[in-house]
């Protein structure tokens, strides 16, 4: 499970590749556009995809009424325009690096960029949180863990929104068996042979009803 490592201490417990992916994110955040919560964040990943890898950042970018772009959302989507997402890139890790007033908070993405990490990744996609001391010049700490550990609701979470489109493609023939297919696709990626039970009972109906149409 994970651990929090002191800097500059984590300098030999991280691989290179790890210590290189924080130093990116931390890169990215001083172009952070934050200036309603002044709260810099900085984010990079490392992607594979038909054996090559790459590197990509991203930093949040606020807006004065609506929601912003959180920094790991846009290394995401960055990621798929460097690289497209046909076939799909696979992330390696991520690293997130902010700074905070509060060593409570955590360093980690938030539950809503899990998922579209998730979306590109594997349970055992490690996820590294870097924070900075309060005036942002230091980073103090970095809490290394997986993104399986991280989110391990995931699988049943998504478990539940497919037997809600199972439902909703009953009704509605835009959904097609390719979409509910992609999706299943996606989460046999996450869990293997352990897909939730609920999937296999409405997928099965599912396929059932279309014949008979
Ligand atoms: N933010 C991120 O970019 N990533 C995180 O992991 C936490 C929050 C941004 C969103 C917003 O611009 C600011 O930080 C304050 O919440
Ligand atoms: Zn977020």
């Amino acid at each position: 499970m994970g651990q929090v490592l002191l800097w500059p201490q984590a300098r030999t417990e991280l691989d290179r590749e790890q210590i290189a992916l924080v130093l990116e994110a931390w890169r990215a955040r001083s172009n952070a556009y934050a200036p309603y919560s002044r709260f810099f964040v900085g984010a990079a990943l490392r992607a594979v995809r038909d054996q090559k890898r790459c590197i990509v950042r991203g930093c949040n970018v606020e807006h004065v009424i609506v929601n912003g772009v959180h920094a790991e959302q846009l290394a995401v989507g960055n990621m798929v325009e460097q690289l497209g997402a046909n076939p799909r890139p696979y992330i390696q890790a991520l690293a997130v690096v902010l700074a905070t007033s509060d060593p409570t908070l955590p360093a980690f993405p938030c539950m809503a960029c899990r998922g579209i990490i998730a979306e590109f990744s594997q349970p055992n996609t490690v996820v590294l949180g870097g924070r900075l001391s309060e005036d942002g010049q230091n980073l103090v700490k970095v809490a290394v863990d997986t993104l399986g550990a991280l989110f391990p609701s995931y699988p049943q979470e998504q478990a539940a929104r497919l037997s809600a489109l199972f439902d909703k493609a009953r009704e509605d023939p835009r959904i097609t068996i390719a979409h509910v297919q992609a999706r299943i696709a996606h989460l046999r990626l996450w869990c293997g042979r352990n897909l939730p039970p609920e999937l296999d009972k409405p997928y099965g109906d599912f396929l059932a009803v279309r014949e008979l149409l």
